[in-house]
């Protein structure tokens, strides 16, 4: 049902099908903060049983779409949810001005403690507003579309799809995401600064965790290889 990944970070995995055949893997990750409440990572279409798996880990205060992509389910868990804060992207202001939230991603200080989990940009590509989170007591780092680790495509359209972006079968950035950098200069220096985190673990929204015997940090250095040129 959870997926448990480390102390304090779950994850809760689904999948979406898109119409043109291809299936990308989901995962939303649950954080539980210092103070014991939760945020929910880029929320998936949770079931009954899942939400309620949610519920025994502890209150859900904030909901967070990460990027100008992953908003499609953050409704439903607001409503699931009432009291829960939104934190959503700078590239949802305009996009989804229905999902009202207390907090745009990068505008000021996030809701919750900044110190257990970072909110860090990648700029440079403003349609897409990725922000990557750090969890810092457990050094999780969570990605959304800044990188793609599916091991096994679901069917033969996603292997030819992930193939065309550079990321069958592999920890890889999409060549997608690079058609969105606008700057890449600003972009580069993101990858950088997030990069001096001390990361041990990546956990992406798409695909398999990254982890110890793994040394995350320089498998995502080399997934971000073309960002970083
Ligand atoms: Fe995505």
């Amino acid at each position: 049902m959870l997926e448990h990944i480390c102390e304090d970070v779950h994850g809760v995995r689904g999948s979406l099908r898109m119409a043109t055949g291809v299936v990308f893997p989901l995962r939303s990750t649950v954080v539980r903060l210092p103070g014991g409440e939760l945020l929910l990572h880029s929320p998936i279409r949770f079931s009954d049983a899942e939400a309620s798996a949610i519920d025994a880990l502890g209150p859900v205060r904030y909901v967070v779409a990460p990027n100008g992509f992953h908003h499609l389910y953050a409704g439903h868990a607001l409503k699931r949810w009432p009291g829960a804060q939104l934190a959503k992207s700078p590239a949802l202001v305009v996009k989804r001005p229905d999902l009202a939230a207390t907090h745009v991603l990068g505008q000021g200080a996030p809701p919750w403690a900044a110190t257990a989990l970072e909110a860090l940009p990648i700029e440079g590509a403003p349609a897409i507003g990725e922000f990557c989170f750090f969890h810092v007591p457990s050094g999780s780092l969570l990605l959304t579309d800044a990188a793609f680790n599916i091991a096994e495509p679901a069917n033969l359209m996603s292997a030819l799809v992930f193939r065309l972006g550079g990321t069958y079968k592999r920890f890889r950035q999409s060549r997608l995401f690079g058609m969105g950098i606008k700057d890449r200069a600003a972009a580069a220096a993101s990858a950088r600064r997030i990069l001096e985190r001390p990361i041990r673990r990546v956990i992406p929204c798409h695909g398999e965790v990254v982890a110890p015997p793994t040394d995350a940090r320089a498998a995502l250095e080399d997934a971000w290889a073309p960002m970083l040129r």
